[in-house]
């Protein structure tokens, strides 16, 4: 049984990495009517309560959202703004306490036309899950192990979409387990576009997950980095990336755009944000290394 826990490093800046990027994604699929299909494989509870002892004891979230939360009226950033209204219309009385995991924010982004699938493993995450979404009939919730769960219900119905994947990575095998299952899922569904969340850590083990990808033969891979801290050798995360499959036009320019900003804001004079195509048009590493 897995025992990883969101609580604890909910709004950490990891999470405010990954769901700007989700965000950038949502504005591409946003600009059609048509509708759309997101599948989120690591769904977690959905709302995270920051006063619990959980986020209490690390208190990661000061790290992240505590330190964006207050900038909701500074920034002319949209994607910036719709994220943090996200996270504002959750804490309606103006105090930090609930923040939204990637399927409340997704749930606010969604249209009538628009579906979601939310997978999830953990017992009480699930439960929490179903509370949380079962009175929003645009959306459905699985208790399934996504590494079945995903091939087995894509494609959906609806054919434009985006799945992320956004594990724990308590089996070290992950990195090269979660390649392979994103690989079976593009032979069903290979106009999705694929968001796949991993830690930057000391032991460096994203490379195995960067290398596998690049040899995938994925076509278009993008990676966006997030760094917040010096590589701290005791062990702990000092950056945040996400690899995109099949980014839409334009996503390396608006990530460019956001994420140095978002950097500064996070760690003043010390944050960066990288961008780069690990594969552009089936051809990996390409040399153009400012994407945007
Ligand atoms: C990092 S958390 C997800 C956070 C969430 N995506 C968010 O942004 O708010 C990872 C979640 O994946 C769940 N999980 C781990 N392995 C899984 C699997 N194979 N299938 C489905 N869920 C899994 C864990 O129980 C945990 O709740």
């Amino acid at each position: 049984m897995l025992s990883y826990q969101h609580e604890y490093h909910a709004g950490n800046f990891a999470d405010v990495h990954k769901h700007l990027c989700l965000r950038v994604l949502f504005e591409s699929l946003l600009k059609k009517e048509k509708p759309f299909c997101y599948v989120d494989c690591h769904a977690g509870a959905g709302i995270h309560d920051l006063a619990s002892a959980q986020a209490q004891t690390t208190a990661e979230f000061a790290g992240g959202i505590g330190k964006l939360w207050r900038r909701f009226e500074a920034t002319d950033l949209h994607s910036l703004s719709a994220y943090l209204a996200g996270v504002a219309s959750l804490n309606n009385s103006g105090v930090l306490r609930h923040y939204p995991g990637s399927p409340e924010l997704a749930r606010q982004w969604l249209r009538p036309q628009d579906r979601a699938l939310l997978l999830e493993l953990h017992p009480q995450a699930q439960q929490a899950l179903k509370k949380n979404f079962r009175s929003d009939t645009r959306i459905s919730v699985h208790n399934r192990d996504c590494y079945e769960g995903l091939v087995a219900l894509v494609p959906p119905p609806i054919r434009r979409g985006l799945v992320l994947l956004d594990p724990s990575y308590e089996l070290k095998n992950e990195y090269r387990d979660l390649v392979a299952l994103v690989v079976a899922a593009h032979k069903r569904w290979g106009n999705a576009i694929y968001a796949i969340w991993y830690p930057l850590l000391p032991a460096a083990r994203h490379n195995e997950l960067v290398k596998a990808l690049a040899n995938s033969g994925l076509h278009n891979i993008l990676l966006s980095e997030l760094l917040v801290k010096e590589i701290d050798e005791s062990g702990g995360m000092y950056g945040s990336g996400m690899a995109i499959v099949n980014p839409p036009w334009q996503t390396d320019s608006a990530l460019q755009t956001l994420l140095p900003v978002v950097a500064n804001l996070l760690a003043p004079g010390r944050g960066a944000a990288q961008l780069r195509w690990l594969v552009q048009d089936g051809v990996a590493n390409p040399t153009a290394k400012n994407p945007g």
